[in-house]
Formats: structure tokens, C-alpha cells, sequence
């Protein structure tokens, strides 16, 4: 079944008030990002969407697909499963290999020619790491980051899920600003719970959540989008700091004065 479109009803808040935000839909190829303070209620309307919540969680919203409840096959069966959902905490509880745990998924997804998925899996995660994965090392002794990277390239590759849920990804270390630019060529339904200004101003839309509730839902103006490009700039130029700075650089101020001069962000 092909998907076009995620509804999101309303339910409550965590006080039982209703959610002044009634009803969002999402169309293939949206970027939807939720924000809101330390508990507001971001990871709980992330699994509301990816447990497909029929008034049956906390909050009593509904997730519709294609205007109707979702088929019974989405439920049930993990390989057809359209949602994928990349935590805020990661952890394994197999010991299996980074080889061996791509080799399993990409047989039960029932993807030919695997070694070349497994390969482009390894491109797409090494892009956004730190430090490269070794394939011959347990999925437990991955880091944060390179196990949240390896997940995210899994998801859209071998799961080749239509709708992809992040929570928090910036937490993880992943170099934010490429693999937004990578995750962006492929036509999916993308939310991301964000406290990040380069995400939130390149989505299309946000949900503002304040006290378990969906408070407000904003189209990004163009003049938004305008100041989250000049946003990249600027973060690039941090993580460029932050790079050297962890290679074992020492900095000069006379250099750093160097950098700002050059930058045009205005
Ligand atoms: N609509 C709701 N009704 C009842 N309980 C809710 C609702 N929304 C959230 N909660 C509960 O409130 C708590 C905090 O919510 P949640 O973990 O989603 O916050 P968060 O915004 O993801 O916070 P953080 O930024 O720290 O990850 C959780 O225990 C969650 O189950
Ligand atoms: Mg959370």
C-alpha cells in the first residue's frame, strides 16, 4: 500500500485539557519538526504516531493513514511495518555484530544483493559519524552517535520506511547539518523532535508543545528558511571549531578574528 498522507486528531493534554491544535496532516515528502520545553510531551506524540494511537494512549489522539484507520498488515507485521522510530536513548540488548545485525534485517526486509545494501548502509552512517564503524564490532560497543547514525541509514535504506521518526537526533553528536542535506534527497515523511534552529527552520511545518498538548502549529515562513540557512552557516563554522578543537588543534585568537571576518552572515 502506498502512503500518502499521515493525520494527526487531537486528543488531551496531561491536565485533561483539550489540545488547541485539533488536527495536523502530513503529505509525502513533509519535513514536520516538534519542539517545546523538557518534558513537554514531544516523545509521547512521537509514539502516538508510531504506535498508529487509536484514543488508546495517555493522550486519547488518533493517527490516521490515508484518511482511514491503519490496515491491520501495519500492525502486525514488522516488515511492513511504514514507521520507523529512532529513539531519544539507544540500546542493544543483542551482542550480535554490526555485520551481522545489517545482514538480519536486510534478509527479513527481504532485500536482494545485501552486501551492497549493507555497503551503502556503512557510506551513509560513516557520513554523519565521527569516527568510522568497524563492522566486525558488536552493535552493544557502538557509541551514542555512531549507533544513532547506523540506525537512522537502516531505517532509510534496508527498512526503506515512508515515514521516519526521530527523537532528539542532535543529542547524539551525528554531524546534523549533512545528514539532514542526505536524509533530504529521499521522499519520506520526516518528523523530528528537535531543540535545534537548523532543523526546525529548514521543516515545513512545527508543533509547539507546552504541558503535554500540541499548543500551535506553524507553516515556516520563507524569511524563516532564509535565517536557517545563514543558521548552517553559522553552525558550520562551530563545528569546524569543534573539529579541530577535537583533533588536538590549539586556537589563536588573531586565526579565530580571521574566521569571523571572512563570515558574511548578515
Ligand atoms: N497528553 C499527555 N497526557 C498524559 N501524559 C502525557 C501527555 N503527554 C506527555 N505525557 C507524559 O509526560 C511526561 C513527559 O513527556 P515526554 O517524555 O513526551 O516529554 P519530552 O518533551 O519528550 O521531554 P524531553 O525533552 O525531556 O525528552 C511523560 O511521562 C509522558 O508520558
Ligand atoms: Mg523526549
Amino acid at each position: 500500500m502506498e502512503i500518502r498522507k499521515i493525520t494527526i486528531f487531537g486528543g488531551y493534554g496531561r491536565g485533561g485539557e483539550k489540545e488547541r491544535v485539533d488536527q495536523v496532516d502530513l503529505e509525502m515528502g513533509d519535513l514536520l519538526s516538534i519542539v517545546g520545553p523538557t518534558g513537554s510531551g514531544k516523545t509521547a506524540l512521537i509514539n502516538d504516531i508510531g504506535l498508529f494511537a487509536d484514543e488508546n494512549t495517555p493522550s486519547r489522539r488518533r493517527v490516521l493513514i490515508n484518511d482511514a484507520a491503519p490496515a491491520e498488515e501495519f500492525l502486525d507485521d514488522p516488515a511492513r511495518n511504514p514507521i520507523a522510530l529512532i529513539t531519544q536513548h539507544t540500546g542493544f540488548l543483542s551482542d550480535a555484530t554490526v555485520a551481522a545485525f545489517l545482514d538480519t534485517h536486510a534478509r527479513i526486509r527481504k532485500r536482494g544483493n545485501r552486501d551492497a545494501v549493507i555497503a551503502d548502509i556503512l557510506d551513509f552512517a560513516n557520513q554523519i559519524t565521527g569516527e568510522p564503524i568497524i563492522t566486525g564490532s558488536s552493535m552493544t560497543e557502538l557509541s551514542g552517535g555512531q549507533s544513532r547514525a547506523l540506525l537512522i541509514a537502516d531505517a532509510v535504506i534496508i527498512g526503506n520506511s515512508p515515514i521516519i521518526l526521530l527523537d532528539e537526533i542532535e543529542n547524539a553528536g551525528i554531524n546534523l547539518t549533512r545528514a539532514l542535506e542526505m536524509l533530504r534527497k529521499y521522499e519520506k515523511i520526516f518528523v523530528f523532535v528537535t531543540h535545534d534552529p537548523r532543523i526546525t527552520l529548514s521543516s515545513d511545518y512545527r508543533i509547539v508543545m507546552k504541558g503535554g498538548a500540541m499548543q500551535d502549529a506553524i507553516t515556516t515562513s520563507p524569511e524563516e528558511k532564509r535565517i536557517g540557512e545563514k543558521v548552517t552557516e553559522l553552525d558550520k563554522i562551530i563545528v569546524g571549531l569543534r573539529d579541530r578543537i577535537s583533533s588536538g588543534e590549539r586556537m589563536l585568537e588573531k586565526e579565530f578574528r580571521a574566521i569571523m571576518d571572512m563570515t558574511w552572515l548578515t
